[in-house]
């Protein structure tokens, strides 16, 4: 629907979240989509935790899931604190709301911008995107500890792959690589030792492929990935890979695309059966919070995603064009507030 009204959840978060996302919906105002965006704002995160020791009730979720897309800062809260146990937001409410409203692409797209800087030497021309599957793997809750804090401790997480989640995850890539100039697709696993998954991945992998005649493809164990990802990361057009492997490339590849501050993401429900959630990759940044010293770009780039997604394809290269235009305006040595540089970058629009 292209016309109307966007009914937009916004999850601030915590630390950096509260700063990075007003700037993004500036831009999301500012911006010519032909749509209203009409938001609601959920207080979830650390300090929702610590104050109503409620993670994501059920009613919230609920009300959640009415929604056409959301939009997310971070959440996490300060480091070691006693009162927040380990795990509890990411299991509780960033992994929960990934499985339950099946978010099974996880979207991470990977440009060096002209004018940013990489810590590669000669990086080349990277624009890539990272399909990542979202819903399975070792990622899904499936194993336990027994006789925990003794020598006989045993712990397992066991990696779930199904054929169907396998299946619609690689569909998803190859329909993505089919809309890019250079359609080539990139396999990432470790078929060799994880047999038994690389298997029923390489096997749907290679029927999809045979229905895609015009879309190149080729295959990487995990750990070469990772050398041809710092050595030549221009080589990659679309890489299709499992939730572990997924979540430890794309952070090297937000890091030598510039950074944790321009890395934006989405989690897909690509069926459209839930809303979709885009979000900044960065965290809540306890150490830089409150200071407005963040940058909002990544969180700013997720809403080209999000417009992207909910079939603005123009409004979402308008706010790409005017991030890139305001990073090659970037001059070393000098510092914007946060809201400067969401100022910027909506006055672009
Ligand atoms: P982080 O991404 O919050 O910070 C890592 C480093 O990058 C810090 O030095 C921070 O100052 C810097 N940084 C991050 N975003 C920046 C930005 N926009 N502009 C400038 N500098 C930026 O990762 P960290 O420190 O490991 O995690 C902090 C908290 O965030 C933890 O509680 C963690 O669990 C949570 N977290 C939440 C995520 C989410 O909500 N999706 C993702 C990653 C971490
Ligand atoms: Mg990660």
């Amino acid at each position: 629907d292209n016309t109307g009204t966007v009914q937009l959840a916004v999850i601030p978060g915590d630390g950096i979240g509260q700063e990075v996302t007003p700037e993004a919906l500036k831009v999301l105002e500012a911006v010519d989509s032909g749509v209203k965006f009409e938001q609601t704002h959920y207080d979830l995160g650390a300090e929702n935790y610590l104050r109503t020791k409620e993670v994501l009730p059920p009613t919230v979720l609920a009300e959640i899931r009415q929604h056409d897309a959301i939009l997310l800062g971070a959440v996490g809260g300060k480091p070691n604190d006693p009162d927040l146990p380990p795990g509890i937001l990411e299991r509780g409410l960033l992994l929960k709301l990934r499985f339950e409203l099946d978010h099974y692409v996880n979207l991470r797209p990977s440009r060096l911008f002209p004018g940013t800087a990489s810590p590669l030497a000669d990086p080349g021309d990277v624009d890539f995107v990272v399909v990542r599957e979202g819903t399975e793997g070792p990622y899904t809750g499936n194993g336990g500890a027994l006789r925990v804090g003794t020598p006989h401790e045993v712990a397992t997480e066991v990696s779930v792959n199904t054929a169907f989640g396998v299946e619609r995850v690689v569909r998803d890539a190859f329909a993505r690589a089919e809309r890019r100039p250079r359609k080539h697709l990139t396999l990432v696993h470790k078929t060799n030792v994880l047999v038994n998954a690389g298997s029923v991945w390489w096997r749907l992998f290679e029927a999809v492929a045979a229905e895609h005649p015009d879309v190149t493809t080729d295959y990487m164990h995990i750990d070469a990935a990772m050398i041809h990802m710092t050595v030549n990361p221009s080589r990659f057009d679309v890489i299709v890979t499992d939730n572990l492997f997924g979540d430890i490339i794309t952070d090297l590849a937000a890091a030598i695309t510039g950074g944790i501050g321009l890395a934006a993401s989405g989690n897909v429900n690509p069926d459209r059966t839930a809303p979709s959630m885009f979000e900044p990759v960065h965290g809540s940044a306890p150490d830089i919070a409150g200071q407005q010293v963040a940058d909002p770009t990544a969180a700013i780039l997720s809403t080209s995603l999000l417009l992207d997604h909910l079939g603005h394809a123009d409004a979402a290269a308008a706010v790409e064009a005017a991030v890139l235009a305001d990073l090659s305006d970037r001059r070393p040595g000098t510092t914007r507030r946060t809201s400067e540089i969401g100022d910027a970058i909506a006055a672009r629009l």
